[in-house]
């Protein structure tokens, strides 16, 4: 038995939520493992669409674990907030159906002070950051100050580490003349939670353990991309956790071979929101159509997302370097009746043509795209649920996709409703 799991191959927002909510019902767990409330999964189940932040997307089925990994980073209010709001949809969360690791990190107030502060000391080069408090949290866990979910359980470890991390971002605060952090104040607000995100905490890594030795299907639910990787991709325009498939074992408490099959969802075009380098991108009339068709907004702060033609390039290396196994090609219905297709597959710098995305952030920002161009189709593939409801010129597409990604197609996904799916390779079978 192999367990799965799922990571976005391009900037985010490639419909990773449908695709886990599909795998999910061959699922006894489901796990996030890193990232925070900046991702935005939606999943459409009948006439009601839910839209998760930091809940895995298994929370909406009955009967499956819903864990939270330490790789996370945890806002305990909007975690708090987000089980109420799937709660009054009629979801059952309980400490039965959702394990929180108790030695994730916590995102507090300051956090989203610190992050929102350094977006505008940064100006014109700013990240396009969420604004959820994300990389300060992450930052604060790598230099060990940060407050874990199990300091939560010890008011008088929780005062002294809090006290400790705010007189240092006290210091930041005071010379960029923000108002300063209080400890007395985030101890009482802190405590006042404490016994709810408490029920939830656990060792996680020994529920896994325990899931997998009784061969229990394990899906990693990745959030953002590989190109916002903090390693891997368009580096500083970036998440501040690492996005690719090993951070899937590192992020829950298992090792890299319990994660199987990976599975790389990928949007048939190509969106960003925020900041940073985007080669396809398309600023012109078919970028606004693929924007207003594709209902390109961010579903955590309702931004514009940026459009742009299929990078061929970008995919294939995230393919490597997230070694995914196959993809799961999603909204190809938006490309519906464009009379034309382009897809990058190189990229030319400065009179020479580069096979792969650069690391420097110049030549990232500087590189043109090469393009094929195809021709397209005029009928609907929306809600196609074979290989034969397919125009002509959407296979070739696909197929042209696959072969200069190097990696197959496994699921076909052509409305954000469940059973719309085309299976080619079920992931969690050999
Ligand atoms: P942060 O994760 O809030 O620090 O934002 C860093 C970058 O990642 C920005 O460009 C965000 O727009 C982007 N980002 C973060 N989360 C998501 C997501 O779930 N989908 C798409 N982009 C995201």
């Amino acid at each position: 038995m192999r367990n799965v799991a799922v990571i976005g191959s391009q900037w985010g927002d490639e419909g990773k939520g449908k695709i886990v909510d599909w795998l999910s019902e061959q699922a006894d767990v489901v796990v996030r493992f890193q990232g925070g409330h900046n991702a935005g999964h939606t999943l459409v189940v009948g006439n009601t669409t839910y839209k998760l932040s930091l809940l895995p997307s298994g929370v909406v089925r009955p009967d499956k674990l819903s864990v939270i990994g330490a790789g996370v980073v945890v806002d305990p209010w909007a975690l708090l907030s987000e089980i109420k709001t799937v709660q009054g949809l009629g979801v059952k969360v309980s400490p039965e159906t959702l394990l929180v690791a108790d030695n994730a990190s916590l995102i507090l107030g300051v956090h989203q002070q610190i992050d929102k502060a350094r977006e505008a000391l940064r100006g014109e080069r700013k990240i396009g950051t969420t604004g959820r408090g994300i990389g300060p949290a992450y930052e604060d866990k790598v230099a060990r100050r940060a407050i874990r979910v199990s300091d939560l359980s010890d008011p008088g470890e929780l005062r002294t580490k809090l006290s400790e991390l705010f007189a240092h971002h006290n210091i930041y605060l005071k010379a960029a003349g923000e108002p300063l952090v209080s400890v007395d104040q985030a101890f009482a607000e802190l405590t006042e939670i404490a016994p709810q995100i408490l029920s939830y905490a656990a060792p996680v890594w020994r529920h896994l353990e325990d899931l997998r030795r009784r061969d229990k299907r394990i899906l990693f639910e990745g959030a953002q991309g590989v190109m916002l990787d903090v390693d891997h991709g368009t580096y500083p325009y970036v998440t501040s956790s690492n996005t690719v498939a090993g951070q899937a074992a590192t992020g829950s408490g298992t090792g890299p071979t319990t994660v199987g099959y990976v599975l790389g969802i990928t949007k048939a075009y190509t969106t960003r929101v925020g900041s940073g380098p985007f080669p396809s991108e398309l600023t012109d009339e078919i970028g606004q159509q693929l924007g207003e068709r594709g209902h390109e907004f961010g579903t955590v702060t309702g931004r514009k997302r940026r459009c742009g033609w299929f990078d061929a390039v970008m995919v294939r290396q995230a393919i490597v370097t997230a070694g995914i196994t196959g993809i799961a090609l999603t909204k190809l219905d938006v490309l519906d009746g464009f009379s034309e297709l382009k897809v990058c597959d190189g990229y030319e710098l400065d009179g020479e043509k580069l096979d792969y995305f650069p690391s420097g952030t110049k030549a990232q920002a500087s590189v043109r795209p090469i393009y094929r161009t195809l021709e397209g189709w005029s009928q609907s593939t929306r809600g196609a649920r074979s290989w034969a409801d397919l125009p002509g010129n959407a296979v070739k597409y696909i197929r042209l996709i696959e072969e200069l990604i190097h990696a197959p197609v496994a699921l076909l996904s052509t409305s954000p409703e469940r059973e719309d799916t085309i299976l080619v390779k079920n992931p969690f079978e050999d």
